[in-house]
């Protein structure tokens, strides 16, 4: 009976994602580290935020190359094992929170998005007026998704870099 309510657990929070967001599937190392060297070369006065962290592989890498990281992710037993994969990176938080409600912290110079397409106008959206509060301008990486109506900085394997700038 246990085992009924862990599996029933770990599916509800697994499944119930996908109403907000992209399911879990981790980006690959060897792509985050090209994109993260090659696409935009991060560094130690980078602040790069996931907006749905997984399992934190990304915050790592990102750690690895010097800059600060944040991870917001909705399923808390991701927040729990990406916590545990970091516990020995000073420089990786990661906030049960859902991305959406949520305002980038102040310091951000790059947001990583792997999203499903559906989402990938709303995150425009959020992206412009993100760009428009902290009134400065913010690069986005994205894994996977064109972003419509916008002309890439540069483009490498699945990724575009794209920078979006305060609106007057
Ligand atoms: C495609 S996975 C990407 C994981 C990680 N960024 C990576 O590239 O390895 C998307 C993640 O976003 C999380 N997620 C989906 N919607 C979210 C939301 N509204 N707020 C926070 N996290 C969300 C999912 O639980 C999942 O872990």
């Amino acid at each position: 009976m246990i085992i009924f309510w862990i599996l029933a657990i770990v599916v509800l929070a697994f499944g119930w994602v996908v109403f907000r967001g992209a399911p879990y599937v981790p980006s690959q190392n060897r792509y985050i580290k090209r994109a993260l060297t090659q696409l935009y070369p991060l560094g130690s006065k980078d602040v790069l935020v996931d907006v749905g962290s997984g399992d934190g592989v990304v915050l790592r890498r990102a750690a690895q190359l010097g800059a600060q990281t944040i991870g917001y992710e909705l399923n808390p037993i991701l927040v729990l094992i990406s916590r545990f994969l970091s516990r020995t990176y000073n420089s990786v938080s990661v906030v049960l929170a859902d991305f959406w409600t949520t305002s980038l912290p102040d310091e951000t110079t790059v947001v990583y998005a792997f999203l499903v397409t559906r989402d990938v106008k709303k995150m425009i959206a959020k992206m412009q007026s993100e760009a428009t509060r902290l009134n400065r301008p913010l690069y986005f990486i994205s894994y996977g998704n064109v972003l419509p109506g916008m002309t890439p900085k540069k483009t490498l394997d699945a990724y575009g870099l794209y920078r979006f700038y305060p609106l007057h």
